[in-house]
């Protein structure tokens, strides 16, 4: 049976990885909300609610009145970024809110200075900031972090500590099971200073866990998602989630596949297509960074609408992996700055194999998207951690383009948005006390 998650002690330290567009959009509105200046819409853990028991006990509750999260006024934030700016000042560099939403929290942000970051060049080559640690080994990188995260637990007297990623994408990195398998080959791998292998993110995850932090990878960086990792976070009895916040055109693709696959309608490709022009957006536009979001965004599809299962309706196609043919781009389009545009084009087909089109066209805005999940993914893994919880969370899949999963077992992920749900809605039960079940609700 699982556990009831225990109630929180003292303050919440989430420390953030990057300093960028998303943090500071996150940072800020937590800020606001705290002063009643604004709210957190988009959040489940602020605004969902659940059922919890059944029949004449049947109760609708916000997850704070199931399960003992921690309250917005107990956060306390740090970050690392490989620019020196402020979170003030890189609130308004990043342009996605206006001055009089930042203005008010000013104070509390100025004092947000970036970390220096554990940062190699050659993993995200459109950057060129120098407040960065001067590490001669990856285990040198650790120890350097290690020491950040025991610093800012002394300094700001925070009890629990999470630490999130939100940094520039890095390049990819294919797994290695000559080092990404077993805990002590990434260990050997790290002192040894094997760059190839051994991404900068990769020592921020493995010192979160060694200090007693869960970790979530909010780039699709395969970070956390190798063996040697869930090894870790099994042996530091840790939470650790990812990858890749899954907020516009995946969100889109996640909830509108399951109206495809449900009424049985057929495909023959699903062509995306974005234009952005963050700084997120140029690290995209280099190619091999883009290869580990690629990887990440075609990955929803394949597990929805699956051609084994249903030949005829989804073995139409023309691409060779997926039966259907199923494209994504992002375009690198300075003048839209943090407002994203995305397009999908749907060929499906109907009765007798008549096609039909759908087009879709998302005028999103990235980091006002992805900020409340960066709330959900911060507490929800600080409350599994304190209901005993440890390695991939699978529930946080609700939030991820791409849910970790053990592909060692080919086990398959679940990216269906309404099953995820399902998935989210059990766990808050059972960590507050109720039973899991799936009751149409
Ligand atoms: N906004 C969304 O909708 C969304 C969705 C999914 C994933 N993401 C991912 O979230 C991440 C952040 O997005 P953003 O728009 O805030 O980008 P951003 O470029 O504004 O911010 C990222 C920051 O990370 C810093 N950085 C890079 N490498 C670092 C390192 N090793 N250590 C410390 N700092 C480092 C950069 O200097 C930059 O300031 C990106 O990887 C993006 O792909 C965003």
């Amino acid at each position: 049976m699982a556990e009831k998650a225990k109630a929180p002690n003292g303050k919440l330290g989430v420390m953030i990885v990057g300093l960028g567009a998303v943090s500071t959009t996150f940072i800020t509105g937590v800020m606001m909300t705290r002063k009643g200046l604004a709210k957190p819409v988009g959040s489940m853990t602020q605004y969902d609610k659940i059922r919890v028991g059944r029949g004449a006990d049947k109760k609708y509750l916000k997850y704070k009145d199931i399960v003992p999260l921690a309250d917005l006024n107990d956060i306390e934030f740090a970050a690392w970024d490989v620019y020196p700016a402020n979170a003030y000042e890189s609130a308004l560099n990043a342009e996605v809110l206006k001055e009089k939403d930042i203005e008010p929290v000013k104070e509390e942000l100025i004092k947000i200075k970036p970390l220096k970051a554990a940062f190699d060049r050659n993993y995200a080559k459109r950057l060129d900031g120098d407040n960065v640690k001067d590490a001669k080994t990856r285990w040198d990188m650790v120890e350097q972090i290690r020491e950040d995260i025991r610093n800012f637990k002394k300094e700001s007297g925070v009890e629990r500590i999470v630490v999130l990623w939100a940094a520039s994408t890095e390049v990819y990195v294919p797994i290695n099971e000559k080092v990404h398998y077993k805990l002590e080959d990434l260990e050997k791998a790290m002192k040894e200073n094997d760059v190839e292998n051994v991404a900068p993110s990769m020592c921020y995850a493995y010192a979160a866990l060694k200090e007693g932090a869960p970790f979530i990878m909010g780039a699709p960086n395969t970070t956390v998602d190798i063996p040697a990792m869930w090894e870790l976070a099994e042996q530091t009895k840790l939470p650790i989630a990812g990858k890749d916040f899954k907020t516009g055109q995946t969100l889109v693709k996640s909830g509108f596949a399951p109206i495809i696959g449900t009424r049985c309608l057929g495909l023959n490709g699903w062509f995306s297509t974005n234009i952005l022009g963050n700084r997120d957006g140029l690290v995209l536009d280099e190619p091999a960074n883009f290869r580990t979001k690629e990887v990440s965004k075609l990955s929803t599809l394949e597990s929805i609408l699956v051609p084994e299962e249903q030949p005829d309706l989804y073995g139409h196609g023309n691409d060779e992996d997926t039966q259907y043919y199923h494209k994504v781009r992002i375009n690198y389009y300075p003048p839209r700055n943090d407002n994203k545009e995305g397009w999908d084009n749907i060929d499906i087909f109907g009765w007798m194999g008549y096609p039909m089109q759908i087009k879709i066209n998302f005028l999103c805005r990235d980091s006002i998207l992805a900020a409340p999940l960066c709330l959900d993914l911060v507490l929800l893994s600080d409350l599994a951690a304190r209901a005993g919880r440890y390695g991939t969370q699978r529930f946080l899949s609700f939030f991820l383009k791409s849910p970790q999963h053990d592909y060692t077992e080919d086990e398959v992920p679940v990216n269906h948005l309404f099953q995820q749900y399902v998935m989210l809605k059990n766990a808050i039960r059972e960590m507050g006390g109720y039973e899991a079940d799936e009751e149409i609700d």
